[in-house]
């Protein structure tokens, strides 16, 4: 009788101890290793959400084996969420917040996600990169983001975003690109003055891109100081008054420096000229007076506009020749009158001359040693009585609206439409033999066959060169997309680019997939990343960009594919069973157990043995 008590006690440890093994199996493939709350909150996320990738919620355990795209874990917390370019529609619930080690969170080009940005996203303390690009966020940009230590890349831009800049920004002491491009901001630059935070405090941020909004008043004279790193200002298209500060020329890491197409006055500081590493500088369409701007310790101009002002009459500055980079000269009613100096046009990089509406006489002579890239002199609306071109120049020439046209009326010269220097560059399809492609697809370049690209358009906010025609620029451009984006070679297309209403070079991009006529979730969400956060860096005379990228057609974006939500009620059903035999095996143990212990009064307390204790609790 005692073996058969032993034996009971055994089988009633063993059966336990199996029930606790099982019951640990199947609550990890239920609940996961991820951290449940984290688990909770990605559920919360995709409550509000259409379209969400099909792999989020297929399992429990969104960075176990069958993870959710885009979701990345480190010790079971979620580190990073990349969803770019998914066609996610709907909200971003507070929920968020709770993410708490959340570093990454990229949503870029989900149209219509957005709504109100949550002010919890402020409790995340790790964040170091949040980017919203191409969303439909509106409402105000919540004063809690300035709480965000560890921030250092910000894509807000491109969405519906209004009110103003919150002080509380300067804040982020870590930030290195501060993007709000292209929202409707408005309200002046806060700066930190009056005791509390402002921008004036960002002293590590790169770029300041505020282009394309309301913004309003003076450009602040606290706000930039010799401490300053920046090196692209983009304050283009606000509605900013005043005078252009004295302390910009302090910022000696500029390159790009765009305050075009706002209402500044007065004159342009002469300490402007001390920043020599400026590659564009766009001051066109305000009210700036005095004298034009001295630029000649620009050494590194490509690109200068100074169109639409009203500066003081003069006659050309000594940096139209001395300048030994430029690439595009662009001053429209300018006020400047006299000879247009020949050394001009031997300035070995220049491509456009653009001086309509300005008071030039005599005669334009564009001399014998003409810039081998010159592909565009216009000179409307002067008052030239003759021209004299050497026919190696094979160029567009516009004098339109010039004396000399009165006896020359007829020519190409005069015509007020004049055609574009070369046609834009447009990717090669010739070795493909045309035939259509059917809709949302097109003709990959490299296969010559038709597939879904994962297309957008690249807006580049100031490039170094005009001419949109030149192939060499825009190869490259493709070999560099190829090969940073890891397709194949050459299976990107790009498509007329353009000079828009804002002075910026739009180009339609097309990315073809290699193995078959689709991207993957998981290429689209890398290549959207790649673009989203600036991995991708195009060839240096590009400048910076921004990219937009337009929604991907999934073949599976009507009902997502379901096959491993089958799986996990496999699983379940499979565990329920385990769990009602083994739960019965149990329950007759014990009894066996209780008749033993009957029969026999020696045993002490079976219950309680360590190896008994069953910890459900994953936390
Ligand atoms: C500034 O950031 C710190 C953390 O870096 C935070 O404690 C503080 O509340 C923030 N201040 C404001 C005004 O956001
Ligand atoms: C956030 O910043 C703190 C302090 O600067 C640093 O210790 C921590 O490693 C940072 N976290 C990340 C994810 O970079
Ligand atoms: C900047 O320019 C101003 C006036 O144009 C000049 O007085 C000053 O010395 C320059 N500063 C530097 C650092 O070159
Ligand atoms: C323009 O600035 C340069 C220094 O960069 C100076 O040498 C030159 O004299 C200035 N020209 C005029 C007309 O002031
Ligand atoms: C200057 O103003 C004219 C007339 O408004 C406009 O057509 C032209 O595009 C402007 N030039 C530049 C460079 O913006
Ligand atoms: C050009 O215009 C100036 C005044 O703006 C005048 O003094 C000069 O004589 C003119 N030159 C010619 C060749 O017409
Ligand atoms: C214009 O001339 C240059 C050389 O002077 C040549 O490289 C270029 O191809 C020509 N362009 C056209 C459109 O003829
Ligand atoms: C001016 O250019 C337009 C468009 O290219 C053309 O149709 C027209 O005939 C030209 N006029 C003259 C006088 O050359
Ligand atoms: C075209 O672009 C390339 C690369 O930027 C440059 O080296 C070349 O000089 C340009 N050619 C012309 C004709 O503009
Ligand atoms: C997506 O495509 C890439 C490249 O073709 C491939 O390596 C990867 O395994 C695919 N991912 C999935 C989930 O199919
Ligand atoms: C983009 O993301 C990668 C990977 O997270 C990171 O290493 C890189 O620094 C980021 N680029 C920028 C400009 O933040």
């Amino acid at each position: 009788m005692e073996e058969a008590g032993g034996c009971a006690r055994m089988g009633l440890r063993g059966v336990l101890l199996a029930l606790a093994l099982l019951l640990s199996v199947c609550v990890r493939a239920s609940h996961g290793l991820t951290d449940s709350q984290d688990t909770s909150v990605l559920r919360a996320l995709m409550d509000q959400w259409q379209n969400s990738p099909p792999t989020w919620g297929q399992s429990d355990d969104p960075c176990g084996v069958s993870p959710w795209d885009g979701v990345t874990c480190s010790n079971n917390r979620v580190i990073s969420i990349k969803v770019s370019t998914m066609g996610i529609k709907g909200l971003l619930a507070a929920d968020i917040g709770q993410l708490t080690e959340l570093q990454s969170l990229d949503l870029s080009f989900n149209k219509d996600l957005g709504g109100v940005l949550t002010p919890t996203i402020g409790n995340l303390k790790q964040l170091a990169t949040l980017i919203l690009a191409g969303c439909s966020f509106h409402g105000n940009i919540p004063d809690e983001l300035g709480s965000l230590p560890n921030l250092s890349y910000m894509a807000l831009n491109s969405n519906q975003f209004s009110g103003k800049i919150p002080a509380s920004l300067g804040n982020l002491s870590s930030l290195y690109w501060f993007d709000v491009a292209d929202n409707q901001l408005t309200g002046p630059l806060p700066i930190s003055s009056n005791g509390g935070m402002g921008l004036d405090k960002l002293t590590k941020t790169k770029h300041f891109h505020f282009n394309k909004n309301q913004l309003s008043g003076p450009i602040p004279d606290a706000l930039f100081s010799p401490e300053m790193t920046l090196i692209h200002l983009l304050f283009d298209g606000n509605k900013f008054t005043g005078d252009i500060p004295d302390s910009l020329g302090f910022v000696s890491t500029l390159e790009v420096v765009r305050l075009d197409r706002n209402t500044l006055s007065g004159p342009v500081p002469a300490n402007l000229n001390n920043l020599t590493k400026v590659n564009e500088l766009n001051l066109a369409n305000n009210q700036l007076n005095g004298p034009l701007p001295n630029l000649s310790g620009m050494t590194l101009l490509n690109y200068v506009d100074l169109s639409n002002n009203t500066f003081d009459p003069s006659p050309s500055p000594q940096w139209f020749w001395k300048l030994p980079q430029l690439s595009a000269l662009i001053i429209q009613s300018g006020r400047l009158y006299g000879t247009v100096p020949m050394k001009l046009f031997s300035s070995p990089q220049l491509q456009q001359v653009i001086l309509d509406g300005n008071a030039f006489n005599g005669t334009l002579d564009l001399g014998r040693s003409i810039s081998s890239e010159l592909s565009m002199v216009s000179f409307k609306d002067n008052d030239f009585s003759s021209v004299t071109v050497t026919s190696s120049y094979n160029g567009t020439l516009a004098l339109a609206g010039n004396p000399v046209c009165d006896h020359l009326p007829n020519t190409a010269y005069c015509n007020v439409t004049q055609h574009a220097p070369s046609p834009a560059y447009t990717t090669s399809l010739v070795k493909c033999f045309s035939g259509a492609c059917p809709p949302e697809q097109s003709m990959s370049p490299q296969s010559c066959g038709c597939a879904y690209p994962y297309q957008g358009v690249m807006y580049f906010r100031a490039p170094f060169f005009a001419d949109v025609g030149n192939g060499t620029a825009f190869q490259e451009l493709e070999s560099k997309l190829w090969t940073k984006l890891e397709l194949s070679p050459g299976s990107v297309a790009l498509q007329d680019p353009f000079f828009n209403s804002d002075s910026y070079m739009q180009v339609q991009v097309k990315l073809f997939p290699s193995g078959g006529p689709y991207f993957n979730r998981t290429e689209v969400m890398r290549i959207g990343f790649d673009l989203s956060n600036q991995t991708f860096k195009p060839p240096k005379e590009f400048g910076p960009y921004y990219f937009i990228a337009s929604p991907y057609p999934f073949p599976d974006r009507n009902g997502p594919a379901s096959k491993s939500k089958g799986a996990i009620i496999g699983i379940a059903v499979g565990c329920g069973v385990l769990l009602i035999a083994l739960v019965g095996a149990a329950v007759y143990a014990f009894m066996q157990r209780r008749r033993a212990q009957k029969a026999t009064e020696e045993l002490g307390g079976p219950f309680g043995t360590p190896s008994l204790k069953i910890n459900l609790s994953e936390n």
